[in-house]
C-alpha cells in the first residue's frame, strides 16, 4: 500500500514543506487533514521561496491538492495564497479541490481568540490569532459552518447571522473592541463562496476514488505531534488531531488504506509560542542555533525557542505515530559545535523518567538528563551522500536512531530539494518507491 502520512514529530516548524516537495513527485495526490492557515510550509523552488499556508505544497509540482474535511478554512487567506500561486503560473483552479465538511473561520473568530487569549486570569496560550481555536470550538460544539453551508445560498445568511450574534455578545461581556461590520462580511462572504464553488466538493470521495483507481496519496500534517489537540503539550497545543490518526478522521480516508508514517524531526528542537519545553536554551548556544538555523516562524515571524534534540519526546511521538521512518532535517545547524548535548530522560518528582510527563506544570519543572556527544569538525552542509558526512555527524545520527527506536531514512542538509540524503536500503525509501 503506498499511501504515507509525512508530519512533525516535535512542535511544528520540523521543515516538512521541503520534505513534501521532494516526495510530491511520486505521488499523485498531496492533501492537508487538520489545521488552517495557522501552518506554515515554506518551499524554494530554485530561489524562488513560497511560503504555503493552506495549500497543499504539492500543488508546486503540478500535483493535485486537497483541503480535507479536516481543516478549518478561513477563505480570504486561500484566495490570496491561490491569487500568488495563480501569477506563477500555477492552475490552481484545475489542482486544487475543497472539502465541503470543512469549517469556515469568520472574522469573528479572531475577535473571540482575542477575547480568551487576553483574559485576565486566563494562561495564553501564545496562539497565531488566525481564529483557528475558536472555529473548532464551534465545530465540535455543533454550531459551526461548513464550506457546504457557505454555498448554500438559501441558509448560509441564518447561520452566519446567528453565530456571528453569539460571538458579539461573548466579546461585549468581555469589553473586547474590535467592530465588526457583519452585513458587510456576510456579504463578501458570499462574495467567497462564489470563487471558491467550482473547487468544491466531497473530497473524501475524490480521495477514495483515486486511491481505487491506483493513484498515491501523500497526507501532509500540519504543525507537530506535541501540538496534537490530545497528544502535544495541553493545553499549549493547536486545536486540532496534528497526529498521524488525524489523517483519517481529517480527510475520510481509512487507516486500512495507509502504507507508512514518516516522522519527521530537526537534528534539535524548536518551539513558537508558550508551553512547556525541557531542553529549552536561554543562553548563547540557544542563540547560535537560532541564528544558523534562522529559527523565525513562519507565519508570525516570531523567534523561535531553541534547544537540543529530546529523544523521550522522540520516542513518544514515535509511538503515538507509529513511525516507519525519521527524516532528520537541519543537520548542517550543528556543524561546528565542540559538544552535542541529547536529553536522554527527565528529572521530575525527585525521580528519573523517561516518559512525557501529561501535565504542562510537570513538564515545565521536568529537568533534562543530558548525555554529551562529540560535535564535527567540517561541513554537513549540502551533502547529498552518507558518505560524505563527518563520521562524528554519522555517529549522531545512528546514536538518535538507536535511542528513538526508529531507523532514519533521510537527511535534510539544506533548503534546496538535492541538499538531501536518502538511505539506500531504508524503509523509507521502500515506502517510497
Ligand atoms: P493556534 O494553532 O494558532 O491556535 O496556536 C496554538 C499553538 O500552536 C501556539 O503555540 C502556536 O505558536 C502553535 N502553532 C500553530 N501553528 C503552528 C505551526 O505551523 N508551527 C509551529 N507552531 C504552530
Amino acid at each position: 500500500m503506498s499511501n504515507i502520512i509525512i508530519l512533525g514529530a516535535q512542535w511544528g516548524d520540523e521543515g516538512k514543506g521541503k520534505v513534501v516537495d521532494l516526495l510530491s513527485e511520486k505521488f499523485d495526490i498531496v492533501t492537508r487533514y487538520q489545521g488552517g492557515h495557522n501552518a506554515g510550509h515554506t518551499v524554494f523552488v530554485g530561489t524562488k521561496k513560497f511560503v504555503l499556508k493552506l495549500i497543499p505544497s504539492g500543488i508546486l509540482r503540478g500535483k493535485r491538492a486537497v483541503i480535507g474535511n479536516g481543516v478549518v478554512l478561513d477563505p480570504g487567506a486561500l484566495l490570496d495564497e491561490m491569487q500568488t500561486l495563480d501569477q506563477t503560473g500555477i492552475d490552481v483552479g484545475r489542482l486544487l479541490a475543497i472539502s465541503n465538511r470543512a469549517h469556515v473561520i469568520f472574522p469573528f473568530h479572531r475577535l473571540v481568540e482575542k477575547a480568551s487569549e487576553s483574559r485576565e486570569g486566563r494562561t495564553a496560550i501564545g496562539t497565531t490569532s488566525r481564529g483557528i481555536g475558536p472555529c473548532y470550538e464551534d465545530k465540535i460544539a455543533r454550531r459551526g459552518i461548513r464550506v457546504a453551508d457557505l454555498l448554500d445560498r438559501g441558509n448560509f445568511r441564518a447561520l452566519f447571522d446567528s453565530l456571528g450574534a453569539d460571538k458579539q455578545t461573548f466579546a461585549n461581556a468581555f469589553h473586547i473592541d474590535g467592530h465588526i461590520d457583519y452585513a458587510a462580511t456576510r456579504e463578501q462572504y458570499e462574495a467567497f463562496a462564489d470563487r471558491i464553488r467550482g473547487m468544491v466538493c466531497d473530497t473524501s470521495r475524490l480521495l477514495n476514488d483515486a486511491i481505487r483507481a491506483g493513484q498515491r496519496v501523500l497526507f501532509e500534517g500540519a504543525q507537530g505531534t506535541m501540538l496534537d489537540i490530545d497528544h502535544g503539550t495541553y493545553p499549549f497545543v493547536t486545536s486540532s488531531s496534528a497526529a498521524s490518526g488525524g489523517a483519517c478522521t481529517g480527510s475520510g480516508v481509512a487507516p486500512t488504506r495507509i502504507g507508512g508514517v514518516l516522522g519527521v524531526s530537526k537534528a534539535y528542537t524548536t518551539r513558537v509560542g508558550g508551553g512547556p519545553f525541557p531542553t529549552e536554551l536561554k543562553d548563547s548556544t540557544g542563540e547560535r542555533i537560532r541564528k544558523a538555523g534562522n529559527e523565525f516562524g513562519a507565519v508570525t515571524g516570531r523567534p523561535r525557542r531553541c534547544g537540543w534534540f529530546d529523544v523521550p519526546l522522540l520516542r513518544y511521538t514515535s509511538d503515538v505515530n507509529g513511525f516507519d521512518s525519521l527524516v532528520i532535517t537541519k543537520l548542517d545547524v550543528l556543524d561546528g559545535f565542540d559538544e552535542i548535548q541529547v536529553c536522554t530522560a527527565y528529572r521530575t518528582g525527585g525521580q528519573i523518567t523517561d516518559q512525557v510527563p501529561a501535565t504542562a506544570y510537570e513538564m515545565e519543572t521536568a529537568e533534562p538528563v543530558y548525555e554529551v556527544l562529540p560535535g564535527w569538525h567540517g561541513s554537513t552542509r549540502g551533502a547529498t551522500s552518507y558518505d560524505d558526512l563527518p563520521a562524528g555527524a554519522k555517529a549522531y545520527l545512528q546514536y538518535l536512531a538507536a535511542k528513538v527506536g526508529v531507523e532514519v531514512g533521510c537527511i535534510s542538509t539544506g533548503p534546496e530539494r538535492n541538499e538531501t540524503i536518502l538511505l539506500p536500503g531504508s524503509r523509507f525509501q521502500q515506502l517510497i518507491g
